[in-house]
């Protein structure tokens, strides 16, 4: 019956039922590192044996976040770093090609940069706004192309259905990072995608409270194979962490409209600000990928980016200056963060690389919470005629 109801029904009623001996409406946090077996080959109650294996707590997340998603299941980690690897890990293998875009979360670029060819397996970076560029790569060996959207810090935005397409006729699988813009906004399975990757560290929970991430997969065989990663590698999720995103799942759509509608307005006011060089934001009709944004996503998200006019110097002069923003590496919460990428996010990329890809000197990230859009304005603008 849920499966034909509407997000918002979904995102508080998915994966959770009350408590079946106690009637409670909140899914017990299942603090339990083992389950006591039957015999050998019996499990009690689900078939629960230890926790790096499975868990019910985060179980309900997982399939919250499947049903969110229009996924078959999902899987739940520990960071959405570690939810990136065990995609990586699961799909591919010495002598395979990846094909991953430029502009991408710094720590994504920094594994595939780092620690691909450790395994064997070879990487090309790419602009994937560009999919000719993308097209261009793909060789036999390549086994996926990576891609998130919008992208981290730039907010660059790939054709989701494009790469999807592009993939399908040749056997590649599609990878994306929805992270920026949540189920709520964009469902990649829609637009063909094959596995989906969370950080939920970031808008799922909400709330600054938590590291976690998830893959979601439409696919039983892929489901296998990402599942085998994570129990090899113990890279899932905590019970207190899952229960903690379940709660702040619940609330996604109505955080996600009024931090986005906040970041509009910031984003609009940025556009005529004398200390501004370019504001990038996908609901501006300025953004280069503005068109898709709209043809592929139902909302802008809550990410703004603009670059302070006087490069390193005035970032980090600007990081100082703001009273209401807080300066932090995180995003997608209800409090307002403000990051000078190159210092920080995305310092692990060598200069010349970065700004090839767009992530220039003076780049700043906002991730806009839920605070009165006026009182955020005021103090940017505070801050910026003080540099
Ligand atoms: C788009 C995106 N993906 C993945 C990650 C990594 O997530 P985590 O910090 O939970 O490991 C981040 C972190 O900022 C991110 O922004």
């Amino acid at each position: 019956m849920l499966s034909s109801m509407g997000f918002k029904t979904k995102q508080v009623h998915a994966g959770v039922t009350p408590d079946p001996i106690t009637g409670a409406i909140l899914t017990p946090i299942h603090q339990s590192t083992t389950f006591v077996q039957e015999s050998v080959d019996e499990y009690m109650g689900r078939g629960y044996s230890y926790a790096r294996a499975g868990n019910p707590t985060v179980k309900a997340f997982e399939d919250k976040i499947a049903a969110l998603e229009g996924g078959t299941a999902a899987t739940a980690y520990g960071s959405g770093m570690a939810a990136t690897v065990a995609v990586f890990l699961a799909l591919l293998e010495a002598g395979d090609h990846m094909v991953i875009a430029d502009v991408v979360y710094g720590g994504t670029y920094r594994f595939a940069d780092q620690f691909m060819s450790k395994l064997g397996v070879d990487v090309d970076f790419v602009d994937a706004a560009d999919v000719d560029g993308i097209a261009g790569l793909l060789r036999p060996e390549t086994k996926l192309v990576f891609t998130e959207s919008p992208a981290n810090p730039t907010l660059k935005v790939t054709d989701l259905a494009a790469v999807s397409e592009l993939c399908r006729d040749r056997g590649i699988l599609h990878i994306t990072d929805n992270t920026f813009l949540t189920p709520y906004y964009q469902r990649p399975f829609e637009l063909g995608a094959d596995v989906i990757i969370h950080s939920t560290t970031k808008f799922l929970d909400g709330h600054n409270a938590t590291l976690g991430g998830a893959v979601v997969v439409n696919d039983d065989e892929l489901q296998q194979k990402v599942e085998f990663a994570r129990i090899s590698a113990g890279l899932v999720m905590s019970p207190m962490i899952a229960w903690l995103t379940l709660q702040g799942t619940k609330t996604l759509s109505v955080r996600m409209d009024a931090q986005s509608e906040n970041a509009m307005k910031v984003a609009e006011w940025l556009t005529d600000h004398a200390k501004v060089d370019y504001v990038n934001y996908p609901g501006l009709p300025g953004h280069p990928q503005h068109e898709i944004s709209t043809k592929q996503a139902s909302g802008y998200g809550a990410m703004v980016c603009f670059e302070v006019h006087g490069g390193v110097e005035a970032g980090k002069k600007l990081m100082n200056a703001v009273e209401l923003w807080s300066l932090a590496e995180n995003l997608g919460s209800v409090e307002s963060l403000i990051t000078h990428p190159v210092t920080m996010t995305h310092a692990a990329i060598p200069r010349d690389e970065r700004l090839a890809a767009g992530i220039t000197d003076g780049l700043v990230r906002l991730s806009v919470g839920l605070e009165d859009a006026e009182d955020l304005i005021d103090d940017l603008d505070e801050a910026l005629n003080r540099l």
